[in-house]
């Protein structure tokens, strides 16, 4: 028989990379709370149609990189590429409207999306979403970049850039498109193939291709075809972000890969990664709710990538706490040994310590032999003289170092030694 392997584009965390996941889990947990926002799990499965119609028919995601299979009764299932369809789907079946306006919801999970796996680019990757209901104003956007900012900052990375733009209502884009076009069409033979292709399907997204970036700088800019509204709500978000004294660049070639955006959409990217990978991505979808038969809502949100988080912080060598993993290892020997160890175990436990109770038939240095490679602080044994003796011998894996202590003392003394 074979062995068998992950699935190309998956990953196994664990080791130290898990206190790494722990790090950016823990801290957007807290941090998000403190901003007000209440989270929420939902399926990772969904109906096909939910994205299809939410993320936008032409974009890349509901082209070809969906996880979309029949089920047993042949309806089409698709494994969430990303987080904001579904709370959108979520708030409109639940009626969570009626909780009152606005809301504010995070989420953290595995989105999967079959793209060529590459670095910092996964089939099955985790996000940190958050998305902000019911609420059109500015100062939804603003407070969510500085969410952003306060995170990464909290995180203790410091090389990344937030980048901002507007692209608009749906209407005012029109106009854009037009202009994109007029200029687009004598360059199309010099084109890439996904731009050929883009140019009759998503012509805005020919402003980020990684490859023709030259001849996406020369082109119009969306900030000057803006109507007046998404120009006001620009200028507010640009004075919030000062007012909070935020740092951050315009960046006009920023449309996204999704439809459901209008007016801001913003970016962060990290210097150590590249220009072209992005670590956080975002922006305002007043029309998704609607869209997808809920009553009309405007939105915001933001979702980054787990992974690319992760290879930022080991790239700028931030230093992450390991949790020690275990406290005490339990050796004992003999009958009573084993029930004077169960026993210690429980002891230990209620007071917090990390305990690995010995649940196998070595011998002792066979158990001291495995409390090393677990890294244990210390071992107490339970020999044989030990128990008739009413002791305990605590060696401190350390240094080596032996003492023997009185059976009804040991917990008090590792707490202790534990604290030191
Ligand atoms: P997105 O830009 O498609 O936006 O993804 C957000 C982030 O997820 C990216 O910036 C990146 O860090 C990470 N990401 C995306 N694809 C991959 C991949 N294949 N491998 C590793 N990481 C990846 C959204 O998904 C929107 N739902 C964000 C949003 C929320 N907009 C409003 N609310």
């Amino acid at each position: 028989m074979g062995t068998y392997k992950r699935i190309k584009g998956t990953k196994d965390i664990f080791g130290d990379e898990i206190d790494y996941w722990n790090y950016v889990e823990d801290t957007a947990k807290d941090l998000f709370h403190r901003y007000g926002f209440m989270e929420i799990r939902t399926p990772i499965m969904e109906e096909e149609e939910l994205f299809s119609r939410g993320i936008g028919q032409d974009t890349d995601i509901v082209q070809k990189e969906m996880y979309t299979f029949e089920d047993k009764k042949g309806r089409l299932i698709t494994l969430r590429p990303e987080g904001t369809a579904p709370v959108a789907r979520a708030y409109i079946e639940n009626s969570l409207i009626n909780l009152g306006s606005p809301q504010k919801f995070f989420y953290i999970g595995p989105m999967f999306r079959y793209e060529k796996p590459q670095s910092g680019r996964y089939r099955e990757f985790y996000q940190i979403g958050a998305e902000i209901f019911g609420t059109d104003h500015p100062l939804a956007d603003a407070e969510l970049i500085v969410l952003v900012f306060d995170y990464l900052t909290t995180l203790k990375l410091n090389n990344f850039k937030i980048k901002i733009n507007s692209i608009g209502t749906p209407k005012s884009r029109e106009n854009y498109k037009k202009a994109l076009k007029v200029y687009y069409e004598p360059l199309i033979p010099n084109l890439c193939e996904d731009c050929k292709r883009r140019f009759n399907t998503n012509i805005l997204r020919l402003l980020d291709c990684k490859i023709d970036i030259e001849t996406a700088k020369k082109a119009p800019s969306i900030l000057d075809y803006l109507d007046e509204e998404s120009r006001n709500d620009f200028e507010s978000l640009k004075k919030y972000l000062e007012i909070f004294e935020i740092p951050y660049e315009i960046d006009s070639r920023i449309v996204r890969g999704l439809d459901y955006y209008s007016k801001t959409a913003f970016e962060v990217i990290h210097k150590d990664l590249g220009e072209q990978t992005v670590i956080v991505g975002g922006g305002r979808y007043d029309n998704l709710v609607e869209q997808l038969g809920g009553p009309k809502t405007p939105a915001v949100g933001f979702a980054l990538g787990i992974e690319r988080i992760i290879e930022a912080l080991k790239k700028e060598e931030v230093k992450i706490k390991k949790r020690a993993l275990i406290d005490v290892y339990i050796a004992f020997q003999g009958e009573r040994g084993q029930i004077e160890g169960i026993k210690l175990s429980k002891e230990l436990r209620k007071k917090g310590i990390k305990t690995f109770l010995n649940i196998s038939q070595r011998n002792l240095s066979g158990q001291f032999r495995h409390a090393d490679r677990l890294n244990a602080r210390f071992t107490l044994v339970l020999g044989e003289d030990e128990i008739s003796n009413d002791i305990v011998t605590i060696r401190d894996m350390e240094s080596g170092e032996q003492t023997q202590v009185e059976r009804s003392w040991v917990t008090e003394i590792i707490l202790e030694k534990l604290n030191e």
